[in-house]
């Protein structure tokens, strides 16, 4: 896999691999030493065009406990800004031969086109309202962490389910590991067709026809962020009202399980989408998100580096003692990281980038 854009780039294999190698890199104060920065000599790009705090900060952190150097580009700052198209932005990027690319747009589909242009890894950090699937590998890795599976878990994700790229990606890599989602928030900020989205896998996805329907008997609840920026019409009276209705308090906490984790990937909007009280009690795990994002996203950086750069060095792979298959180091296919330390590959070996819109 040279990219790694949407949820449906994984199979449940893949997932399962990758939050496993995440556990090796969470203690994340410790383990510098001990991983003799195995990406180092590598370089990643972040390219963010809409505010953010926790993913490209932790996208850098991660890069660097990995011994990656690390360019950030604010694309107000960058000739983007001065009328150069996104082509000739990642053409010119492309020439200075970057390992990866964190792209985050407010335009969907912007990262898949951008790395069509590029030898470059890319990876999504958020499009537009389409996908954000490095936070829903965080989500996944913070469930599986506290209830020990994903499989037949029941996760309530409430609020503007409509404009969020965070509910997508959860939607569809819950399914796929077989966990049961139910939607629940105002009707006008419904996405119509998301159920379509567990077609094929094992979990299930349900819209929910009330708050109280959605969270009864929840495991864990996720709470989305009213998308300010991306409202452009009248979806709800005020955001008073919203909270009235449709804010997590501890009163609506109590429909679901006892216990019920509470989520949210921030940042998070106090006395809107949830209360103070929930967000900072004790069934809240958003703080523990933060954290795992950089685990998660550490893992996938080695992996999505290394699972192609070992297939294509077999000499390098022979001093390692690991077989000529190539079959250890696919997508998908269990291989530890442990058990692929070939770091050598130049940006020059890569294949070509699939030019031709
Ligand atoms: C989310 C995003 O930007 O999509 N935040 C994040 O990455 N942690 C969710 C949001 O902005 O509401």
């Amino acid at each position: 896999m040279k990219d790694f854009l949407d949820t449906s780039d994984l199979t449940p294999q893949l997932v399962t691999d990758l939050l496993d190698r995440a556990e090796r890199f969470l203690p994340l104060t410790t383990i510098a030493d001990q991983l003799g920065a195995p990406l180092r000599g590598k370089h990643l790009v972040t390219l963010f065009s809409e505010a953010s705090t926790r993913t490209r900060t932790s996208f850098e952190l991660a890069a660097k406990r990995l011994g990656m150097k690390v360019v950030n580009i604010v694309v107000g700052m960058s000739s983007l800004a001065k009328g150069e198209t996104l082509r000739d932005t990642i053409l010119t990027l492309d020439a200075m031969m970057p390992d990866v690319v964190v792209v985050r747009h407010a335009v969907a589909g912007v990262p898949h086109f951008m790395a069509r242009f590029s030898k470059a890894h890319f990876i999504n950090a958020g499009d537009g309202e389409h996908e954000h699937p490095t936070q829903a590998l965080l989500d996944a890795f913070t469930l599986r962490r506290h209830f020990g599976r994903l499989e037949g878990l029941e996760v309530a994700i409430l609020g503007d389910i409509c404009h969020s790229r965070v509910a997508r990606s959860n939607v569809r890599l819950l399914a796929m590991m077989g966990a049961h989602v139910r939607l629940g928030g105002p009707r006008t900020l419904r996405a119509p067709g998301i159920e379509h989205f567990a077609n094929g896998w094992s979990g299930t996805v349900q819209v929910s026809a009330s708050l109280r329907e959605a969270l009864t008997n929840a495991d864990a609840v996720m709470v989305l962020r009213i998308q300010q920026e991306r409202l452009d019409g009248a979806f709800f009276p005020s955001l008073g009202e919203y909270f009235a209705h449709f804010g997590l308090t501890s009163e609506r906490l109590a429909w679901a399980k006892p216990n019920a984790l509470v989520l949210h990937p921030g940042p998070i909007n106090r006395e809107v989408e949830i209360a103070s009280e929930v967000a900072d009690g004790a069934q809240s795990v958003i703080q523990k998100q933060v954290t795992h994002g950089v685990a998660v996203r550490m893992a996938l950086l080695e992996w999505l580096v290394h699972q192609e750069a070992t297939p294509r060095e077999p000499a390098l792979r022979q001093t390692h003692g690991q077989s000529e298959s190539g079959h250890q180091n696919a997508p998908g296919g269990g291989t530890r990281a442990a058990t692929t330390p070939t770091y050598a590959v130049s940006v020059t070996e890569r294949g070509q980038p699939a030019h031709g819109l």
